[in-house]
């Protein structure tokens, strides 16, 4: 297949196209660079030993997104590109709006235009309502609590409204847990712009001495420990999903959302140890007061993805953990500048 993909340098989009380019699919990636490195699509392409078109292009910028199309027919388009920090998102909800949404509709009509109507696109699961029984199931309420959230929550509703206006689109939606860890080879990864929001990435940059201690935001909740539970799953595992539902979508119109997630808890305190596991030092931490917004548990009902999409997570969290902290120890500042 020939896919576009939108935000391809990020940090799941690099694993994804690499993925893509190692199953001999043509990639043609637009991003702005707004939060990515161009050095990780050129590490992409020397793991895979292919070319990947890149165009340094806005979602916001018509005109351009209009040429890159014109350049580079396609079977398909993978949308990554967004802004995605939830605590930034309440201080400047508006540019979350306009970049996520805005650039999501310029990005349709595009399609159209051109006649592309096989959109696979990177939802998240902070887009169930809190109220919902665990384990989450893709039917179950939407009810985002955040700015970023809801930019994701309104994309989903929009692309819901497209794909029954026309029977031609084909569109699937997943939902991800926590993403986490990196290529086995530790070339690619995931590289925060200022200090990391989210928990791993913030132990990682710890374990190699970038900063000092790690803050638990909370050790009162109602789980095992006390600290907060998620779902992290494998980036590589996820960049596969990504695959699946392209696979998919060759066969069936509508649209369909999916859950990408392992269906396994790991609290705050089991991440720490199991990444002082890993990286073989120890990670110190301190608790902290809660953080305001978080939830006590976040857990994935994964089978539908199983049963209509073969696809599963297979990948253990010791594992997340040994190549997240791979890439941190081989780049310790991330990429290198350009
Ligand atoms: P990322 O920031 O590493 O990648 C996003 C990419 O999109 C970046 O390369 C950025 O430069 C680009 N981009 C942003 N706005 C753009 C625009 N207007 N035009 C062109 N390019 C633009 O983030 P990621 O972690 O790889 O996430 C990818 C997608 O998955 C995002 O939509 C995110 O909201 C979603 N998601 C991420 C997580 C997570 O925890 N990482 C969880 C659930 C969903
Ligand atoms: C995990 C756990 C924290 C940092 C976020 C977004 C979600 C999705 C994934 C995009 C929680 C605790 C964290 C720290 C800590 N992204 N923590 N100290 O909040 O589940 O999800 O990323 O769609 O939308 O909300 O992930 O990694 O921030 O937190 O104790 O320095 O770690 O309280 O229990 P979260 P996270």
């Amino acid at each position: 297949m020939r896919i576009i993909v939108t935000g391809g340098a990020g940090y799941i989009g690099s694993h994804t196209v690499l993925q893509l380019l190692e199953h001999g699919h043509d990639v043609a990636v637009y991003d702005n660079l707004s939060n990515s490195s161009p050095v990780s699509l050129e590490r992409v392409q020397e793991l895979a030993g292919r070319e990947v078109r890149t165009t340094w292009g806005d979602l916001l910028d018509v005109e351009a997104l209009d040429d890159f199309f014109d350049g580079f027919e396609a079977d398909a388009v993978v949308h990554f590109a967004g802004l995605k920090a939830v605590g930034e998102s309440t201080k400047i909800p508006h540019q979350y709006y306009v970049n996520n949404v805005v650039g999501t509709l310029n990005l349709l009509a595009a399609m159209k235009k051109h006649s592309m109507e096989s959109l696979v696109f990177s939802s998240s699961a902070t887009v169930y309502d809190p109220q919902n029984p665990l384990p989450l199931l893709e039917d179950m309420r939407r009810g985002a609590t955040n700015p970023y959230g809801r930019t994701k929550q309104q994309i989903e509703e929009i692309l819901e409204d497209v794909a029954a206006s026309d029977s031609s689109w084909r569109i699937a939606v997943l939902r991800y847990f926590n993403p986490v860890g990196a290529h086995e080879s530790g070339r690619i990864g995931e590289d925060p712009v200022g200090p990391p929001n989210n928990l791993v990435p913030f132990v990682s940059q710890v374990a190699v001495g970038v900063r000092p201690s790690v803050r638990v935001f909370g050790d009162d909740y109602d789980t095992p420990d006390g600290t907060g539970v998620r779902d992290y799953i494998h980036v590589v595992d996820l960049a596969a999903g990504h695959l699946a539902a392209l696979e998919y979508l060759e066969s069936h119109s509508g649209l369909f959302t999916w859950n990408l997630g392992t269906g396994r808890g790991t609290s705050v305190l089991e991440v720490i140890r199991a990444f002082a596991e890993a990286a073989g030092k120890p990670v110190p931490y301190e608790i902290v007061e809660r953080r305001p917004g978080d939830v006590a548990v976040s857990l994935a009902d994964p089978s539908k993805a199983l049963r209509e999409l073969g696809w599963k997570a297979v990948r253990p969290f010791e594992l997340m953990c040994a190549d997240h902290w791979r890439w941190q120890e081989s780049n310790p500042q991330g990429y290198p500048s350009t």
